[in-house]
């Protein structure tokens, strides 16, 4: 096979094509990324959130040689945002009487010899049980290490730091009470100190690594259904999701039902995605529901409709703002005086149907109006959903959006099979933005079949611009949604095969795409060059799982110089297997870069490694 390029001859642009999407499904946020160790740290959850709910979920009381009372209130709350408090009336003292959370599923993650951030507000209401203690625990009771607190009749909030002496993966944290009468108690929180960037109110250090070794050029946040799923009022209990809701001071923070089945307490929210989106070097998608919810066709009219718009137009005020306006300044409040440099809004999230249809031009001109500079997203709704599909695409291109956010979870022979997709996608109106996409498990064939795909969209750079896989994580305890991208636990994440295809595909981003000929009909292969590269560097990508190309002569146009590549990607029939636990370490992917007559190419050996580092076949 021969095939013709031409350094010079730039076909398309393709600066953000390869980016990421965070969801808060499968407990990817509160017991994933947030790195927050109590569950229901607030005593928010009822049965709103799950019908098995109940507002002392996660929750146990100790009464060892005593007897403990637990109810929960909000008489006497301190945040009317988050009303509810912990009551423990403890009725006769013993030798171990209060409180303990486990956590998320199976208990929290105790490392040996590492710090522990604690946190709570705690008032004394009657009774002479003026010290509590806080202890990290085993699952069966045995104390770690321990340290007192003295509290008043005044709400107040304590801060104390522990070591924990001991390795646990189904710890515990409990609040006991020396005497008796009756304390109150709310916002108990644990972090590990070692979050990433060590910040307060943290993210999961290891999980921020493996996004951060993937060097996405974007991410879209805060997810999907989840952002349309609920109920149209800003006050309700389940709302749809507000950014305005997720930001300032965590206990101003309403707890809400999320759409995935629990809890979410907006720990993580929109300063935190933002900061993230600095952290990775990644563009800031955020996606705004467009007053109206797909799943229910509830839709916002009159001023709760211009209070949606009023959402979007004013979170480029705080992403963009200076530090004297009004947004602006309650971003530098949290500590960002700097803009964010926002340049994309997404509006709806698959709401097709005529109700969105009529709203999104609404959002869509007030933006363009206030903010021309920014590049506005519609949705065309999943691909699946045929003439609505279109429809979508029709009201995005007559209003003008600069992208379509299209979706579809398809077989790996589909991706195989449509590899030409965008081919004839036109140039003109409103490009592609693939908000998420998947193969139909996480074998290493179908993020063969993944790789192949993310080919023709470079191909298609003319057509496609933006596009990530979905969703990104899981925790194995809390699956709402599969195949994903990273599997974790509380303690441990793995990365699946689509991971390591994304991955490759970020790191070896180019910015342009060549003019190409190709001599003859057979694997696609695909040439982009490299932004920050001499004119003239070649990365060669190839679309089939099976294939080795040992010839492959590359003619530069303008030079005629000639250099042969033998690229490689392989599979074996193991990759067909499934990673179905996070203890699986079968799996990993080795990438030998090489030089290839002095040109950059790269030969892709998907493989197992042992132990030892051996890759065998
Ligand atoms: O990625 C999982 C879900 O799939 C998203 O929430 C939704 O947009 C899509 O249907």
């Amino acid at each position: 096979m021969q095939v013709k390029i031409n350094t010079r001859a730039e076909k398309a642009d393709m600066q953000d094509l390869f980016g990421i999407f965070f969801e808060d499904l499968n407990h990817a946020a509160d017991g994933g990324l947030y790195a927050e160790l109590i569950q229901n740290r607030a005593f928010e959850f009822c049965s709103v959130d799950n019908p098995d709910y109940h507002g002392l979920t996660a929750w146990e009381k100790i009464e060892k040689g005593g007897k403990t009372e637990l109810r929960v209130e909000t008489e006497h709350g301190l945040f009317p945002e988050n009303p509810h408090y912990l009551v423990m009336e403890i009725l006769k003292e013993g030798e171990d009487t209060g409180v303990c959370n486990h956590g998320f599923h199976p208990g929290i993650f105790y490392e040996k010899g590492a710090c522990y951030n604690f946190s709570c507000y705690a008032r004394k209401e009657r009774g002479d049980c003026d010290r509590l203690v806080i202890s990290l625990r085993s699952r069966t009771g045995d104390i770690y290490t321990s340290q007192a607190i003295d509290i008043t009749d005044k709400w107040e909030k304590y801060q104390l730091t522990f070591r924990a002496p001991f390795d646990d993966r189904q710890g515990r944290l409990a609040v006991t009470a020396k005497g008796s009468g009756c304390v109150e108690l709310d916002f108990v929180s644990l972090f590990p100190a070692h979050t990433y960037k060590n910040r307060k109110n943290g993210l999961r250090r290891d999980l921020v690594q493996l996004l951060e070794e993937m060097h996405p050029k974007f991410l879209r946040f805060p997810g999907g259904c989840l952002v349309h799923g609920g109920s149209l009022h800003a006050g309700d209990r389940d709302s749809l999701y507000r950014w305005k809701n997720t930001i300032g001071p965590v206990e101003n923070r309403p707890s809400c039902r999320n759409n995935w089945g629990y809890n979410q307490t907006m720990g993580l929210g929109y300063y935190e995605y933002f900061l993230l989106c600095e952290d990775l070097g990644a563009k800031p998608v955020p996606v705004l529901p467009g007053g109206y919810n797909p799943h229910t066709h509830e839709a916002a009219v009159g001023d709760e409709l211009k209070e949606y718009i009023q959402d979007a137009l004013d979170l480029i005020e705080f992403a963009n703002g200076d530090a004297e306006s009004y947004w602006g300044s309650r971003r530098a409040a949290m500590g960002h005086p700097e803009p964010f440099h926002m340049e994309y809004i997404g509006i709806g999230n698959e709401e097709v149907g005529e109700p969105f249809f009529e709203r999104y031009p609404l959002f869509h001109r007030a933006l363009r109006e206030k903010y021309p500079e920014i590049k506005v997203i519609g949705t065309s709704g999943p691909f699946a959903a045929g003439k609505e599909y279109d429809r979508g695409w029709q009201s995005a291109r007559e209003v003008g959006a600069d992208l379509v956010d299209e979706h579809y979870y398809q077989a790996p022979e589909w991706f195989i099979t449509n590899h030409h997709r965008y081919d004839a996608f036109p140039e003109n109106g409103p490009k592609v933005f693939l908000g998420e996409y998947a193969s139909q498990d996480n074998t290493w064939f179908h993020a063969l079949a993944e790789a192949s795909y993310m080919v023709g969209m470079q191909n298609a750079a003319h057509a496609v611009k933006m596009a990530c896989y979905a969703p990104l994580f899981c925790h194995v305890h809390y699956e709402n949604w599969r195949p994903d991208m990273i599997w974790l636990d509380n303690c441990t994440a793995v990365p699946s095969p689509s991971y390591h295809v994304q991955k490759l595909f970020m790191n070896h981003h180019g910015d342009v795409v060549l003019a190409q000929e190709i001599s003859e009909k057979g694997p696609s292969v695909m040439m982009s060059r490299y932004p920050d590269s001499l004119p003239g560097d070649i990365v060669l990508e190839a679309n089939e799982s099976r294939v080795a190309f040992e010839n492959i002569v590359i003619t530069e146009e303008d030079t005629e110089k000639q250099y042969t590549c033998r690229g490689t990607v392989l599979s074996s029939e193991r990759s067909r297997e499934k990673i179905t636990s996070v203890d699986s370490r079968n799996y990993t992917i080795r990438l030998h870069a090489r030089e290839l007559s002095g040109k950059k190419g790269f030969t892709i050996s998907f493989g197992q490694q042992d132990e030892k580092n051996h890759v065998f076949w």
